[in-house]
């Protein structure tokens, strides 16, 4: 399975690209497009009313539009039933207060996103290829880090668990036969429910980490013939560069006759980031601006070509 990333400054034409290479795709193959863009617009694209569950467009097209908000509520719904069987105590703190104000935590969107991404990669097994609409560059770059964040909390997380066991353990010998089952509290690694939660999330994160980085994954960056849009895909090759994740197409979009020689420009500034990136053009299409009929067969160009 192949997973690509249309990612890009808003209004490029991510949206409109993902959805052209999907619908190319799928004359081919097995396609799922996801839309996780909070402000959706792949319904309005192919004509449909998309709910949270996917959508059969075609045999062979499948479309699904990501609910954040409810995502976001789930995710930590999720997290704090899991806090409160973890530590039984800390239901006298009311976890319902916590759950109150967690939900306005830094973070939380990106989580929920992130699991959905990972839910879909996971679960949806049988298509060819998985194609992601992506929200702005900064909350993008911020869930596509977190694999990478999270791990690197988890292993210092995981060590101060095992000091915790280590005290425990040191406690236990004290204590001698004075221990009583009743006071008793896990010591040994392999039956503490703590430290084997935490394995568990950092072998997930490890293996999603593998996922995104590795040769399946594809990121395609969306841009305009326009300076703005290209400092800003500057910025997002900079993002992705230290995350070491795979960019591997540039589309340079709504490309006209008139701003040919910008278009130029400002792909010989986007090659000079990105060496080796194919580039692809893809003109501006008067109908599909007019938003009449069949506006995703005015993209001519094979949006994939370079990619595969
Ligand atoms: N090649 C193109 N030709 C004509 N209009 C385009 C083209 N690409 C995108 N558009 C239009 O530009 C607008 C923004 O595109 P969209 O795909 O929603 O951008 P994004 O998802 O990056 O915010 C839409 O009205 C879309 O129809
Ligand atoms: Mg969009």
């Amino acid at each position: 399975m192949k997973i690509l990333f249309f990612t890009g400054k808003g209004g490029v034409g991510k949206s409109t690209m993902a959805a052209a290479a999907a619908w190319q795709l799928s004359q081919k193959n097995r396609v799922l497009i996801v839309s996780l863009d909070p402000a959706h617009n792949l319904g309005d694209i192919f004509g449909v009313d998309l709910q949270d569950n996917k959508t059969r467009y075609t045999n062979t097209l499948y479309l699904k539009e990501i609910d954040l908000r409810k995502l976001s509520r789930e995710y930590l719904q999720r997290e704090t039933d899991v806090l409160s069987s973890s530590y039984k105590y800390l239901q006298t703190l009311n976890l319902d207060n916590y759950f109150s104000v967690l939900k306005y935590s830094p973070g939380i969107e990106e989580y929920a996103l992130l699991t959905s991404i990972e839910k879909t990669i996971n679960s949806e097994t049988d298509f060819d290829y998985i194609i992601f609409d992506t929200p702005p560059t900064g909350l993008t770059l911020r869930f596509l880090a977190l694999p990478r964040v999270t791990i690197t909390w988890i292993d210092r997380l995981i060590q101060i668990r095992q000091k915790i066991l280590e005290k425990r353990y040191t406690i236990h010998r004290i204590r001698g036969p004075l221990s009583s089952e009743e006071t008793l509290l896990d010591y040994k690694e392999e039956d503490d429910d703590i430290l084997k939660r935490l394995w568990k999330l950092n072998s997930n994160y490890e293996s999603l980490n593998r996922i995104l980085q590795g040769e399946n994954c594809s990121i395609i960056l969306v841009f305009n013939p326009d300076v703005l849009s290209l400092k800003e895909s500057q910025r997002l090759m900079e993002g992705l560069n230290d995350l070491n994740l795979p960019l591997r197409l540039l589309i340079d979009n709504k490309v006209t006759k008139e701003n040919e020689g910008m278009a130029g420009y400002v792909e010989e500034n986007m090659k000079k980031t990105a060496k080796d990136i194919p580039v692809d053009r893809v003109f501006l299409s008067k109908t599909l601006l007019d938003g009449k009929n069949g506006k995703l067969y005015d993209i001519q160009q094979d949006i994939t070509s370079n990619l595969f």
